[in-house]
C-alpha cells in the first residue's frame, strides 16, 4: 500500500461523496491495469540519496511559458470537477492560484470559463478536446481568449472514449443511468448540498453556454458521446495553432514518434499522459513512457507529464525521468471532494513539503538540478 496525503484524501473522499462520483474519478478503463501501473511504476522509481551537500537554501521556483511557478506542479484538466465541491472548479482554481501554480479548466467543466478565470490572478489554462462540432471548439477558444487565457492544453488522446466499466456499474453511464443516479444523490440527505445548486441540477458551463440552454449530466453525456472525432490528424489542428495566440500544449503523448510530430507541428509543449489510465488499458504507464520521450525531444519543447502522481516524491521522480513540470489529477480531486478549496490548499502544501524533503535528501538545490542522476537503478 502506498501512503501519502492524497491516499488519505482518497479514503476520506470515498466515505464522503456519492459512489457514482467517487468511482468516476477513481476508476480507469477496462481492467484498470494502466491505471494501477501509473501509480506503481512511478512509486517504484528509486531516488538516489546523497548527503552533506549543503542544501540549506532550496528553490522550487520554475519558469514555464513565461510564467513563474512556486513549484513545478499544475492542476490537470478534470471534467465535472465542479461536482466534487460546490462550484468546485472555482474552489480548486483559487487554491492553485494562491499557491502560485496554474489551474487548467476542462472543456467539460461545470463552471463556465467566464466564472473561473476572474477568480485567478494568473491567466487560467484552458483545455480543449477534439470534437466533431468545430463550432463549439472555435466558440470555446474565443471565449477562453476573451477571458484572458494564454496557455491552451489540447487533448488528443480521446478520439473515442475508453470503456470504463466502473461507470457502468455505478450507474454513471449506461441507459438512463446518469440522471437517475444524479437525482438520487441530489435528494439523499448526506449529499444533497454538495451536488445540487439551490436544488437545481448543475449546468455544464461551457456546453450550456454554447448550446444556449441548460444542460444536465445526461444531456452532457449524450452530447459528448456523439462528438468524439476519430478522423482528426495533425493537419486538422493547424487552424487551432494559427488561431490561438499563446502557448499550445498537446496532451496525451505516449510515444517518442508522436512527440517528434508535436515538435514538427510547432507545439510549445506536450503532456506525456495516458489520460490517467482512462483510455486504452494496457498502454505503458507514464513513468515508463517518459524517459524515451525525453530522449527524443527534451530541449525542443516543454515536457509536462501526469499519471499516478500522488505525492511530492512522485513529482521529483517525474522530473528526474524527464518532465519539466508535473500535472496532478486525481490527487487534487480527492482533496477537493473532502474539503473544497481548503483541502486542495492543504494537499498542495503537503506536496511542496514533500518536494523539499526529497530535494534535501537527494542533494539538489533547484528544480533544474533534478536529473536522471537523481535516480538509482533499483
Ligand atoms: C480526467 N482527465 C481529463 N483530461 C483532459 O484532458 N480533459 C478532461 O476533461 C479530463 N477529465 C478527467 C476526469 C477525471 C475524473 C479524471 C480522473 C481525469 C485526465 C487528467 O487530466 C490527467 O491526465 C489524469 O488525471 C492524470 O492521472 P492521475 O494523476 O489522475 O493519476
Amino acid at each position: 500500500m502506498i501512503i501519502s496525503a492524497s491516499t488519505d484524501y482518497r479514503a476520506a473522499a470515498q466515505r464522503r461523496i456519492p459512489p457514482f462520483l467517487f468511482h468516476y474519478a477513481d476508476g480507469g478503463a477496462y481492467a484498470e491495469r494502466t491505471l494501477r501501473r501509473n501509480v506503481e511504476d512511478l512509486a517504484d522509481v528509486a531516488l538516489r540519496q546523497r548527503v552533506l551537500k549543503n542544501v540549506s537554501a532550496l528553490s522550487l521556483e520554475t519558469q514555464l511559458f513565461g510564467e513563474t511557478l512556486s513549484m513545478p506542479v499544475a492542476l490537470a484538466p478534470v471534467g465535472l470537477c465542479g461536482m466534487y465541491a460546490r462550484r468546485g472548479e472555482v474552489q480548486a482554481a483559487r487554491a492553485a492560484d494562491r499557491k502560485g501554480i496554474p489551474f487548467t479548466l476542462s472543456t467539460v467543466s461545470l463552471c463556465p470559463i467566464e466564472e473561473v478565470a476572474p477568480v485567478m490572478q494568473r491567466p487560467m489554462w484552458f483545455q480543449l478536446y477534439v470534437l466533431k462540432d468545430r463550432g463549439f471548439m472555435k466558440n470555446a477558444l474565443e471565449r477562453a481568449q476573451a477571458a484572458g487565457c494564454k496557455t491552451l492544453v489540447f487533448t488528443v488522446d480521446m478520439p473515442t472514449p475508453g470503456a470504463r466499466y466502473r461507470d457502468l456499474h455505478s450507474g454513471m453511464s449506461g441507459p438512463n443511468g446518469p440522471m437517475r443516479r444524479y437525482l438520487q444523490a441530489m435528494v439523499h440527505p448526506r449529499w444533497a448540498w454538495d451536488v445540487g445548486v439551490n436544488g437545481r441540477p448543475h449546468d455544464l458551463g461551457n456546453v450550456s453556454a454554447y448550446l444556449g440552454k441548460p444542460t444536465g449530466l445526461a444531456d452532457y453525456i449524450a452530447w459528448l458521446a456523439n462528438n468524439f472525432d476519430p478522423s482528426i490528424s495533425w493537419k486538422d489542428l493547424e487552424w487551432i495553432r494559427d488561431f490561438w495566440k499563446g502557448p499550445m500544449i498537446i496532451k496525451g503523448i505516449l510515444d517518442p514518434e508522436d512527440a517528434r510530430d508535436a515538435v514538427r507541428f510547432g507545439a510549445d509543449g506536450i503532456v506525456v499522459s495516458n489520460h490517467g489510465g482512462r483510455q486504452l488499458d494496457g498502454v505503458l504507464s507514464s513513468a515508463r513512457a517518459l524517459p524515451a520521450i525525453a530522449d527524443a525531444v527534451k530541449g525542443d519543447l516543454t515536457i509536462l507529464a501526469d499519471g499516478g502522481v500522488r505525492s511530492g516524491l512522485d513529482v521529483v521522480r517525474m522530473i528526474a525521468l524527464g518532465a519539466d513540470t508535473v500535472l496532478l489529477g486525481r490527487a487534487f480531486i480527492y482533496a477537493l471532494a473532502v474539503a473544497g478549496e481548503a483541502g486542495v490548499t492543504h494537499l498542495l502544501d503537503l506536496i511542496e513539503k514533500e518536494i523539499r524533503v526529497a530535494m534535501t535528501l537527494t542533494g539538489v538545490k533547484s528544480i533544474s538540478e533534478i536529473t536522471r542522476d537523481s535516480l538509482v537503478q533499483a
